[in-house]
């Protein structure tokens, strides 16, 4: 796959993401208003696996419109977010003030970060929906890693690849998206995740599937050490129309199977 496709293929992602995420910040599903009042936004899940963030300076890699990093802000944490959505780092900075929390956001390219942002974190951290953007992992974990000081970590929490190759209108598990395969993959666009009806210009969303060894040995060839990898059976997200709340705010599987990992979470630290 050339360069030049794939910068093109990003670009057209840039663009439904401007028009995302005004939809995103007015949404039901995003819940700014109640963030603003105090409501915790990040999952027991990261909060618990990323730990104590007191004083640390954290690097939120795709931040959209800053939430979560602003979340992490509350919970004592000196952060910078990135995204390539420029309205998305406007409303990041909007919420900061809104909240009265201290955080920097930048916008870049992910590919693009080191020509806009020098220096290393104490964490560097990125969720949910963020690979499946992204067409070239080794690159990425090249520059996650660069960003992390000797003694600090990467943390990711994210959508299982593997869970990425069902069909995700079928109301079976139905195969339908190769597990192995490096080519983009082009979606028609129906509103957002967070809004279905919303009314959307952009035609098209482009996605990669990534395998989780590539994702591991990626941050390994980049001199990180893998502190676990944790796989989990339940969701944040309703990533498949077979999966059902639990009433603890996870989707899951009905009837207690378990038969395919939904998310896994990743520590590496660098030494
Ligand atoms: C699903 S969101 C991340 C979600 C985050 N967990 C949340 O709910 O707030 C994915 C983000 O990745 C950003 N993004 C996608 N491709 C990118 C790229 N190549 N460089 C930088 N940001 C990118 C999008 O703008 C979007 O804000």
């Amino acid at each position: 796959m050339s360069d030049d496709l794939n910068q093109n293929y990003m670009e057209n992602n840039r663009k439904l993401w401007e028009e995302w995420v005004p939809v995103h910040v007015n949404s039901e599903f995003y819940r700014v208003d109640q963030f603003v009042a105090g409501e915790n936004a990040l999952n027991a899940l990261e909060i618990g696996e990323v730990g104590d963030v007191e004083g640390k300076n954290l690097l939120h890699l795709q931040c959209h419109f800053g939430k979560d990093t602003l979340n992490w802000a509350r919970l004592g944490a000196h952060v910078t977010g990135m995204d390539f959505s420029e309205s998305a780092i406007e409303q990041a900075n909007q919420l900061a003030a809104r909240c009265n929390l201290d955080a920097r956001f930048i916008c870049s390219n992910l590919y693009d970060l080191p020509q806009h942002l020098m220096g290393q974190y104490d964490i560097v951290f990125t969720s949910y929906g963020v690979l499946a953007w992204l067409p070239d992992i080794p690159r990425w974990a090249k520059i996650a890693a660069s960003y992390v000081k000797p003694g600090g970590f990467f943390y990711i929490a994210e959508f299982h690849p593997f869970a990425m190759v069902f069909d995700d209108y079928a109301t079976d598990l139905r195969y339908r998206y190769p597990y192995f395969d490096k080519e983009a993959m082009h979606f028609d666009v129906e509103g957002s995740y967070a809004d279905r009806e919303a009314k959307i210009q952009s035609k098209e969303e482009i996605g990669w599937n990534h395998t989780l060894s590539e994702i591991i040995n990626g941050l390994i060839d980049n001199g990180l050490q893998i502190e676990f990898l944790h796989e989990f059976p339940f969701s944040v997200y309703q990533q498949l129309p077979s999966l059902v709340p639990d009433g603890h705010g996870h989707y899951i599987f009905p009837e207690g199977k378990q038969p395919i990992p939904l998310m896994f979470s990743l520590k590496a630290s660098k030494r």
